[in-house]
């Protein structure tokens, strides 16, 4: 049964999928909402529900999202714009960051890093950069929150450089900031965009160059004189613009505006449009699949369980990367072998939320799921390929689990592997210990989602005790890990759910003493690296 959300068509060419990543509180939910009222996917600000509306307006699709009233899940919005048609993934931020955030970015062929001009970068958006750099995809940068006062764009840039190593290219320049925001000057085309406060329009005023004299009566000689000596020691120090570094990756071009005012956005929406990569190719065991290819192919990124508290649904969604999608296609379950109809009867879930007849690559669809997929699961029209494993990342909390009720073993088990395969939650086993797990989890939250879940969908009440480690790193060597020479009060072995060798630590101190004491070993931040 799929489901994606629009009716509109199209090829892939015309798709740009992409995901804000952010710390929470930089603006992302402001900066969504201002790029589908440009999308015209909305009409009116607002339409977005704001952090404290969404506290009582999330569905009521699982408890744990009433009693926290947060949104477990993550969903994907697509709008036309220009002659494109856009799909952001969003990228769960606050307490219900997980492996989903971090999953959702193998789904996207670019990133919009957006960050907050006081703040600069904060722990989550290094997190996410990490993900987007482990891909090479392209990462536009967004500063935002420009009518506060921040740091200074110089200052921002270098940051952007130290703190994540990535060069930076401005495409538009601030001019003052917070109560002495003026506005931006586009390098590119030479022109001003006049800071006007919320809901007012926008005026441009186009120059010849930046010395020209329209541009010094709309500034005044001291503020020009400013932006002129800015400008040069970007033109003279900066890194050029430079499409083929951008499409690497390599260089992120950085623009200013403030996302509440909608100011910025559009010059950014219209920039990001152009440099922004269509879906690529991408790597299977079999060779490469290009999203022209014919035949139909795409993978699961995300599973999605409980929709409907009535029924026992769950929602794979799938990443189309060749050919097209159509309602009622048979495709191969490459991992079953066997074939799979995507042709059952239609559900609508959500709101606003379309049966779609046909989605092209670039596009995200969500199939009813009987309990057939998992995630990182291919499934294609023609041929029997995998595309590139999905990585584990490493888990940031740790507990041990264990069944309250002995007699509901057999359910705690098979909850146990359900969910791990559904990727809801890490599973470690410790050599020696086997009546007791270890789980992993990139956010505190899947713990609670995993507990409820158990209970209400397995019957089986858990017990989890919080271990003290923060860091797994899957080990590569050629020794027994056992001889290795390692610390073991603050560190332990676990193997994961496909037996391969992680270590569990408290601190990074541990790791790098771990690796002084041990040359020749590899460590891995996620399993993708083995
Ligand atoms: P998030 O999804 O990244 O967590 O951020 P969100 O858009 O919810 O924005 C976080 C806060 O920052 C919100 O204020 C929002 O209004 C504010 N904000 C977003 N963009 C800008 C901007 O360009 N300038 C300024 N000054 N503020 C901005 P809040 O008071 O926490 O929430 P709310 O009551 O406005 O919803």
């Amino acid at each position: 049964m799929p489901i994606a959300y629009t009716k509109e068509q199209g090829t892939h060419e015309e798709r740009r999928t992409f995901a804000i990543i952010s710390h929470p509180d930089a603006g992302k939910t402001t900066l969504t909402e201002k790029l589908l009222l440009f999308g015209g996917a909305i009409r009116e600000a607002g339409a977005v529900k704001g952090k404290k509306a969404r506290r009582h307006a999330t569905s009521d699709w699982m408890e744990i999202e009433k009693q926290r009233g947060i949104s477990v899940t993550s969903t994907v919005l697509q709008f036309g714009y220009r002659n494109r048609r856009i799909n952001i993934l969003d990228t769960p931020g606050h307490e219900d960051f997980s492996e989903d955030t971090y999953r959702t970015l193998t789904a996207a062929d670019s990133a919009v890093m957006l960050i907050d001009a006081a703040k600069g970068v904060e722990p989550q958006t290094i997190k996410l950069f990490e993900v987007c750099r482990m891909r090479g995809i392209p990462i536009f940068t967004f500063i935002n929150k420009l009518d506060r006062q921040g740091k200074e764009p110089l200052a921002l840039l270098e940051e952007l450089e130290d703190v994540l190593g990535i060069r930076s290219c401005p495409m538009n320049w601030p001019i003052g900031m917070g109560q002495d925001f003026r506005g931006i000057y586009n390098r590119r085309d030479t022109r001003f965009e006049r800071y006007t406060s919320r809901g007012e329009e926008t005026s441009n005023i186009q120059a010849d160059d930046i010395d020209s004299p329209v541009l010094r009566d709309a500034l005044g000689p001291e503020l020009h004189d400013q932006l002129k000596d800015e400008v040069m020691l970007l033109d003279i120090a900066g890194d050029p613009f430079d499409p083929e570094l951008i499409a690497q990756g390599k260089l992120t071009p950085v623009f200013f505006g403030s996302a509440i005012a909608n100011f910025g956005v559009e010059t950014f929406l219209n920039e990001f449009i152009d440099l922004a990569p269509a879906p690529g190719v991408r790597q299977t065991d079999q060779g490469p699949v290009a999203p022209a290819d014919k035949s139909f192919s795409g993978f699961v990124f995300k599973i999605q369980a409980n929709m409907n508290p009535a029924h026992r649904d769950r929602v794979a969604f799938i990443r189309i990367c060749s050919g097209k999608f159509e309602r009622g296609i048979s495709v191969n379950h490459v991992r079953t072998g066997k074939k799979v109809n995507l042709a059952q009867p239609q559900q609508f879930f959500g709101q606003g939320r379309e049966i779609i007849e046909e989605a092209y690559p670039g596009d995200i669809i969500g199939i009813f799921d009987p309990g057939v997929f998992r995630i990182g699961d291919t499934i294609c029209e023609s041929g029997s390929f995998h595309f590139e494993k999905l990585p584990m990342f490493s888990p940031e909390h740790f507990a041990r689990v264990s069944v309250k009720n002995t007699l509901k073993y057999k359910q705690f088990h098979k909850g146990i592997e359900q969910l791990s395969e559904e990727g809801a939650i890490q599973v470690f086993r410790q050599a020696n210990r086997t009546e007791d797990l270890v789980l992993g989890a990139v956010g505190q939250l899947q713990f609670e989602v995993f507990e409820h879940r158990m209970k209400s969908e397995y019957g089986a009440e858990v017990e989890l005790i919080n271990l003290p480690y923060s860091f797994a790193r899957w080990i590569e060597t050629t020794q027994d890990v056992e001889k290795l020479s390692y610390d073991r009060y603050s560190n332990i072995i676990v193997k994961d759910k496909d037996e391969r060798v992680v270590m569990l630590f408290p601190n990074e101190f541990s790791i790098r003493w771990l690796i002084d004491k041990n040359p020749g070993v590899v460590l891995h931040s996620t399993s993708f690296d083995m």
